[in-house]
């Protein structure tokens, strides 16, 4: 590739990247579906209740989804698509590959949905849905969410490899990122909080226990009592796919994540960097000591996020993990869709 070519990718991504934390939202609203499928909410509910019964990680795993498809061209579901001979999907993406997990649980909300009220939800207002209730099964928040997203007629692993922060962040990165989709310090801080559920691998911290920063050592901010038991679940030669909890508390979505940062007993170095960084330090302090303000302000970073969207031209896809079969060549304006009217593209 042409140097100048190299310059000005970087480029076009913020440009495309304040596109889509632009693109209005005014067609989300809340109860969408309450004429074409007044039993949705309960549907996700009922499922994500039923797995978190079989497996108490599997609502954090699919929680993590939110993130993970709206930062990369907004909330479209892009990365529930399963890689096709054309199209390299999201789900190898270097943030995803061996790491998103749970993807059933999303197949089967979608079968209960298609049972009740073929092709009228879409597996991106699925994946609002379903995190929504992670949170609130798990002791967490309740909030009412904007609904009407189409799903994407395509991935793209390359957007996601560019966009998606490394473990290895550290807080004025994570700000810089998190402020291009318009979400602030405090958003981002919150949002973190989502890390109070699940866990996260050995190979996402052995840099920190082993060789922070090519140091040789490991991160100074661990307390060092913390660092023995880490050092003993990820030994340098062990198996890097063990899994750790992210706090001390991982099924339970509370404050106690703030606390542990606060105490050095954060897992990742992107969470422990929030306590490092005095911009960030002050929501971590807030937060630890007051869980209704952490509570508040998740609700609010989870709602901006979940309005980020492309304006690209979408559908409402019959399976999670594949485009529909074309038939026309119609396509909607996600922008355009009138209230309460959902058209899917056969
Ligand atoms: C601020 C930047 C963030 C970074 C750098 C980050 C990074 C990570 C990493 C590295 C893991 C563990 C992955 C593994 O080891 O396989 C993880 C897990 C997780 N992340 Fe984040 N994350 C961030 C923000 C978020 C946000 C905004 C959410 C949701 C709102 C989220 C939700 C989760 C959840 C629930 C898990 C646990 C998943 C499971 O148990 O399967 N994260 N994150």
């Amino acid at each position: 590739m042409a140097t100048n070519q190299l310059m000005i990718m970087p480029l076009l991504l913020l440009i495309f990247l304040l596109h889509i934390a632009s693109v209005a939202s005014s067609y989300l609203q809340r109860g969408f579906y309450s004429n074409t499928c007044p039993e949705a909410e309960f549907i996700v509910r009922d499922v994500m209740k039923k797995a978190l019964i079989r497996e108490p990680r599997s609502v954090a795993s699919v929680m993590r989804f939110q993130f993970h498809d709206c930062f990369v061209n907004g909330c479209d579901a892009s990365m529930l698509l399963d890689d096709t001979p054309t199209m390299l999907g999201e789900k190898l993406a270097l943030s995803n590959i061996n790491s998103l997990r749970s993807f059933e649980v999303v197949d089967e909300v979608k079968e209960a949905l298609e049972k009740a009220c073929p092709g009228v939800v879409s597996c991106a207002d699925i994946i609002i849905m379903a995190s929504r209730d992670a949170v609130a099964l798990t002791g967490g928040p309740y909030w009412e969410v904007r609904l009407g997203r189409l799903d994407s007629l395509t991935a793209n692993q390359e957007d996601s490899n560019n966009i998606m922060p490394s473990p290895r962040a550290n807080a004025s990165a994570l700000i810089d990122l998190f402020h291009k989709y318009n979400l602030s310090v405090k958003d981002l801080v919150a949002l973190s909080g989502s890390h109070s559920i699940g866990q996260g691998r050995c190979f996402s911290i052995i840099f920190r226990l082993y060789n922070q920063s090519g140091t040789g050592k490991p991160d100074p901010a661990i307390d060092p009592e913390y660092r023995k038991v880490l050092n003993k679940l990820c030994p340098l030669d062990g198996d890097q796919e063990v899994t750790g909890n992210l706090d001390a508390t991982p099924v339970v979505f509370d404050n106690q994540y703030f606390k542990d940062l606060v105490s050095g007993r954060g897992f990742l170095n992107s969470d422990q960097t929030l306590f490092t960084f005095p911009e960030t330090r002050k929501f971590v302090k807030l937060y630890s000591r007051h869980q209704n303000e952490f509570f508040e302000a998740f609700v609010e970073g989870m709602l901006k996020m979940g309005d980020l969207q492309s304006g690209r031209p979408g559908e409402v896809r019959r399976n999670c993990r594949v485009v529909n079969a074309r038939r026309t060549h119609l396509l909607l304006e996600s922008p355009n869709i009138m209230e309460n009217q959902h058209v899917a593209i056969i």
